[in-house]
């Protein structure tokens, strides 16, 4: 059970290891997902939909994203714990973007930080990395973009957007990043991608072809029915079992089952 490092990633893409990823945000969850043996943890900004209930990733504060990784770092003993750089704190300013990140590995005591953006950002990511912080790149749906691109749709079906992802995946590949999120975009592409850069790709709805897969875990412990793209696998359905024990036990109290004569003092 040793401690998953950026290295020990890097080496699992060169002997075709895969890498199992799941995002957590509390200490119960993170101690449950680690001893089942993910490989790494992504505290993502998706905590701005799954635990706080906005809309989109937009809200979510450093602040916010701190108290949910230190829970996650509390808890986690294996696995790499990853934290998203919510939006607003990296994209126009590169020593705002090293302030954040610090932040983050100092605060939260994360051992990484991911962003989302190719050549945009490639300021801030090159300052992040001139500290020691290892930084995860992220690209194809960029969920911190929905107003950029008004759909959370599948990307780069395009030639030219195609294009500008496999650029982008080679410039944070040579810039140092330790891995590179794709998310939703055509399989076939984000198998060549896999195979242009040293780093190892974690996808989500990116197909088979790359070095990892990740995803949310409310989403594949089945605890919302209402979100279910076509590249969610649902591993349990948390959501029935959840409503069938409050159900009983709400039940229980009004009917003065619950508690009975063992259950008190
Ligand atoms: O925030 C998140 O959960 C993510 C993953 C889906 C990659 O960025
Ligand atoms: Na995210």
């Amino acid at each position: 059970k040793t401690k998953v490092t950026t290295r020990r990633l890097i080496e699992m893409k060169r002997r075709g290891e895969k890498i199992a990823c799941l995002t957590s945000y509390d200490f119960t969850i993170a101690s449950l997902v680690d001893e089942a043996g993910v490989d790494l943890i992504l505290v993502g900004d998706s905590a701005s939909n799954v635990m706080a209930g906005n809309l989109t990733t937009l809200p979510i504060t450093l602040d916010e994203m701190i108290t949910y990784a230190k829970g996650v770092t509390r808890a986690v003993k294996r696995a790499l714990v990853v934290v998203d750089l919510p939006f607003g704190t990296y994209q126009g300013n590169s020593k705002e973007a090293l302030a954040s990140a610090v932040r983050v590995m100092k605060e939260a005591g994360a051992e990484a930080v991911k962003l989302e953006g190719g050549a945009e950002i490639r300021e801030s990511i090159e300052r992040i990395l001139t500290a020691g912080i290892p930084v995860m790149g992220h690209l194809g749906l960029t969920p911190q973009s929905i107003n950029k691109f008004g759909t959370y749709n599948v990307r780069a079906k395009e030639e030219a957007e195609a294009r500008k992802l496999e650029e982008d995946a080679r410039m944070l590949d040579e810039l140092g990043c330790f891995a590179i999120v794709l998310e939703k975009v055509p399989a076939a592409l984000a198998q060549r991608v896999a195979s242009q850069v040293s780093v190892p790709v974690i996808g989500i709805g990116a197909g088979s072809g790359v070095d990892g897969q990740i995803l949310v875990f409310q989403d594949m412990m089945g605890m919302n029915h209402g979100f279910s793209p076509k590249f969610l696998r649902r591993y349990a359905d948390l959501a029935t079992v959840i409503n069938a024990g409050v159900s009983r036990y709400v039940e229980d109290v009004k009917n003065t089952d619950f508690p009975n004569a063992d259950e008190q003092y």
